[in-house]
């Protein structure tokens, strides 16, 4: 069979004037945490926080140093304030989020059982980023960015926002503009084969894919980390980073593997771990970096998001991910 990997990753200059590098696709949901365990009828008290895993990775990227954008739909709630809030304070560009007067904005609650961990209860069907349909798709500036992300939760939510996130995805490639893809499959949001047939198809439009290793086996059907990642890049993306947890990275660039370990941390909640390594990675690649220096920055900073409850409050900015570089020579 004929070496069936792309050419080398080739990263797209930057595009004169002003607008995103990096555009990221999805739905951003509110997060009410409970303050105290038990379950969602007994709590009180909760805290505000926000999830969405490329809203998270296009915060993450923002940190580090990316001209980021977000693209997506909101409704025209407080919900969808707060977001637009949490938006511009970390540098994200809004121009391409489409608020809608009457929709509704997705919203989830975390709750703490002894023993059990955390249960996620979500109010997101119907909301306003799952009516995402391919015409809201901005797509001149992306063909002005240099990169887009998208996730498989993105294409569970409805078949529109699949459609959506589809035809995002060939636009930029049509345009070359980088596609990176987080399978992210949730197991709640669609069958199994329907996750894997729109993944594996996911795959071959994509750039770089960033799969975990417990997803990638579900949906390859393979068990060691090396066929996983030979399976996505056997697709045809340049870059596969599949991710590991506490064991890291392993990093397949067209083909050639290289493992990455995990940078040393006390790890209290890895929530928003994979989208912050997603969203770090990419902007140091657009940076300048090679790809196997952009994975050892991002495994930095994606460890570091594991040492804070909650996604989106600990995801480091440039500076705290090479004090902890340099602290850990
Ligand atoms: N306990 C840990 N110690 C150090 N680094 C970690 C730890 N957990 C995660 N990481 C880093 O974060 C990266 C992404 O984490 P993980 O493998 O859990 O991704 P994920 O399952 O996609 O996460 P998400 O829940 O955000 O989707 C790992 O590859 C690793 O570099
Ligand atoms: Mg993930």
């Amino acid at each position: 069979m004929p070496a069936p990997f792309r050419t080398p990753l080739t990263v797209p200059a930057r595009a004169t004037g002003a607008g995103p590098d990096i555009l990221a696709l999805g739905e951003p949901l509110v997060e009410f945490s409970a303050d105290s365990d038990g379950a969602l009828e007994d709590a009180v008290r909760f805290t505000l926080g926000y999830g969405g895993d490329t809203s998270n990775a296009a915060i993450a990227a923002s940190r580090s140093g990316a001209r980021t954008g977000y693209l997506t739909r909101i409704g025209g709630d407080a919900f969808g304030a707060l977001l637009l809030d949490l938006w511009t304070r970390n540098g994200v560009d809004i121009s391409g989020v489409i608020q809608v007067p009457d929709g509704d904005t997705g919203l989830y609650f975390i709750t703490r059982h002894a023993g059990e961990g955390h249960r996620f209860t979500y109010r997101r069907a119907g909301s306003a980023a799952a009516r995402l349909t391919p015409a809201d798709i901005p797509e001149e500036a992306l063909a002005r960015a240099r990169l887009l992300h998208v996730s498989g939760i993105t294409q569970a939510v409805s078949a529109s926002a699949c459609d959506a996130a589809l035809h995002a995805m060939r636009t930029a490639r049509a345009a070359g503009t980088l596609v990176s893809y987080d399978p992210n499959h949730r197991p709640a949001l669609w069958p199994l084969e329907r996750a894997r047939a729109t993944v594996l198809h996911s795959a071959s439009l994509a750039d770089i894919v960033l799969p975990n290793l417990e997803e990638g086996r579900l949906l390859t059907g393979e068990e060691s980390p090396e066929a996983v990642a030979e399976c996505f890049a056997r697709r045809g993306p340049a870059v596969v980073a599949l991710k590991m947890g506490a064991e890291g990275v392993l990093l397949s660039e067209r083909g050639r593997l290289t493992r990455i370990p995990a940078h040393p941390v006390r790890a209290v909640d890895a929530t928003g771990a994979g989208d912050t390594f997603d969203g770090a990675f990419a902007a140091r690649l657009l940076a300048g970096d090679t790809v196997e220096d952009a994975a050892r920055y991002a495994v930095v900073a994606a460890a570091l998001t594991t040492t804070g409850h909650g996604a989106v409050g600990p995801i480091p900015n440039r500076a705290a991910v090479e004090k902890a570089r340099a602290a850990a020579v």
